[in-house]
């Protein structure tokens, strides 16, 4: 399979620090789930978490989001310990976008109720209210969409239209959880496309996790493999593919990218 991601973005090289997991392990009762983490997140760099289900990759947005305290450590956003800070002005403050992997919208209101609850939740002024709503409807196509119930959208619908939601309030970090499980190759390549898009038009920087490799690594600029609580290996979706822990762990040896 051809890479999509045509051009790399090499400036996120340079840039600061945008968010910074310090030393962060995490116990559920007694079991330790992750293991002394620490992890550095450019500005728009688009990074692939990967690992097999029940890692703590969602363990993870969790803690940066602030719907779940960790059990050691710190988390940093734009160099502000952010840890104690509740998730409500977390997102607020920082401008996080999560885009958790089920649900997300309301299954009874129509797409466009959808994106105007949280364009009322975010945006106080009517008319910057209405542009970005219509932005985000011309931006996703959504225009034959618009009357449909959340319940009656298909798979790639109703990623798109969180992922949608997710933008209104014009993140600076975007945090998609396995968006591309359960998908079809079609809507995999739009929704890919939107995340490439997202760093290159809006300077955004995005997070993404999978438990499967392929997708994941056509759209991001680096990668890391978490295995048993610990990040294994990190680098560009090239080197990590031959990194020999990450084959042994978690890749395998017959795996390849194109
Ligand atoms: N609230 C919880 N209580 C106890 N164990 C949990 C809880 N949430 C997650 N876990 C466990 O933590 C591990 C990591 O879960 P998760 O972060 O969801 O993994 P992933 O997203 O990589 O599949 C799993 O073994 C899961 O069973
Ligand atoms: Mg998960």
């Amino acid at each position: 399979m051809a890479l999509i991601k045509k051009f790399r973005i090499k400036s996120y090289k340079e840039k600061q620090t945008l968010l910074q997991l310090d030393k962060i392990s995490m116990f559920y009762n007694k079991r330790q789930i992750l293991n002394n983490l620490n992890l550095k997140i450019n500005k728009q760099e688009v990074l692939g978490m990967l690992g097999p289900n029940g890692v703590g990759k969602s363990t993870i947005f969790h803690i940066i989001t602030g719907l779940k305290d960790p059990s050691f450590g710190k988390v940093y956003i734009n160099g502000e310990d952010c840890t104690d800070i509740p998730i409500y002005e977390r997102a607020k403050r920082f401008k996080l976008g999560y885009v958790p992997q089920y649900g997300g919208f309301i299954q009874d209101l129509n797409l466009l109720e959808n994106l105007k609850l949280v364009g009322e939740i975010h945006i106080k002024e009517k008319d910057l209210r209405k542009a970005k709503i219509e932005k985000i409807i011309a931006q996703f196509e959504f225009d034959p969409l618009l009357k449909i119930k959340g319940k009656h959208l298909s798979g790639g619908q109703k990623k798109k239209l969180v992922i949608a939601m997710a933008l209104i309030n014009d993140p600076s970090i975007l945090l998609l959880d396995e968006p591309f499980a359960a998908l079809d190759i079609m809507t995999i390549k739009m929704l890919q496309e939107i995340i490439v898009n997202l760093q290159a038009i809006e300077k955004i920087t995005v997070v993404v996790c999978d438990h499967q490799a392929r997708d994941l690594l056509t759209c991001v600029d680096r990668a890391i493999v978490l295995s048993s609580g610990k990040i294994i290996a990190s680098g560009s979706p090239n080197e990590i593919i031959k990194d020999s822990g990450a084959r042994s762990a978690y890749f395998g040896d017959e795996f390849k990218i194109n």
